[in-house]
């Protein structure tokens, strides 16, 4: 079943609920859809957790750097109620590899790997293009070798690490939306350009750049800058999306191993809300991943 059918339905499903319950279940018309019903429900209350941003093809970046390393992640993906990921290699110049119709592939060769260990986690393509190293190189591309979510051409994920508001930034992303994609900044709670003013990142919000949250910085010490800032965006809900931005499975190989990267979620729960939550690794990721 696609996903995003089973989640349009089960809002259709909640509204039902609320009706039905206003009413009476004796309402509802045979004890058939009934059972059609609440089966139709279940499902959809057990819609899984989409991750946006994750480094899981082996050996194409400083990500998994096995296919075993990227099998255990995605198991512990499942583990903690994951059905989606989307592959997003660093596209960098010294990834020169790392283009479209290569990670359309290796996304395709690592999806049958899943399939055959029995891991049931769907793989959808996408990149993170860094927009300091990319620019204004990234002005010679045809609109349809920039990578998007899923190469659908609508949502593209891009970071940059800058100390200063940089001068190529209103630039790349003018140029970009001018191409008709939706940008999405990923982690600008990681940015030391906005540890020195958060206010900063309200200039990029109001071009209309939707931000992705990393969920590892909510699980940073208290006081430290990560936190502090990734505390403050949830907080106003001004997440679009909360990712892991997955390595590797290895705490030892990765700066953050998988499971600050997972106990993150539960904090932003904790923080945020249940709901602002499912919207960010559900309704928000589905909508990115499938539109
Ligand atoms: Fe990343």
């Amino acid at each position: 079943m696609v996903i995003g059918n089973s989640l349009a339905r089960g809002r259709e499903c909640k509204l039902q609920i609320t009706n039905y319950q206003l009413q009476s279940p004796a309402c509802m018309p045979s004890l058939t859809l009934r059972v059609l019903f609440w089966e139709l429900c279940l499902e959809d209350v057990m819609a899984g957790l989409v991750d946006v941003h994750a480094h899981l093809i082996p050996g194409v970046d400083d990500g998994c750097l096995t296919l075993d390393d990227s099998l255990a992640c995605g198991r512990a993906f499942v583990k903690a109620g994951y059905v989606r990921a989307c592959c997003t290699p660093h596209i960098w110049p010294q990834f020169p590899a790392n283009v479209a119709r290569n990670i359309r592939r290796w996304v395709g060769e690592l999806q049958a790997a899943y399939d055959e260990a029995g891991i049931a986690l769907k793989l959808t393509a996408g990149g993170e293009i860094n927009l300091e190293s990319n620019w204004p190189a990234l002005r010679l591309l045809g609109r349809e070798e920039i990578v998007s979510y899923g190469f659908l051409g609508k949502y593209v994920l891009f970071d940059f690490w800058a100390e200063e508001f940089p001068d190529y930034l209103v630039p790349g992303i003018e140029y970009l939306q001018g191409l008709g994609f939706t940008l999405i900044m990923a982690h600008p709670e990681r940015l030391k350009v906005f540890h020195r003013n958060v206010d900063l990142i309200e200039r990029v919000e109001k071009m209309g750049v939707l931000l992705q949250c990393n969920s590892w910085c909510l699980m940073d010490p208290v006081g430290t800058p990560n936190r502090d800032v990734s505390e403050r965006l949830l907080k106003d809900r001004r997440y679009f999306l909360l990712g892991t931005d997955t390595h590797s499975s290895m705490a030892a190989h990765s700066s953050k191993g998988m499971k600050s990267r997972l106990a993150g979620i539960e904090r932003a729960r904790e923080l945020a809300g249940a709901g602002y939550v499912e919207e960010l690794t559900v309704g928000n990721a589905i909508k990115v991943v499938d539109e």
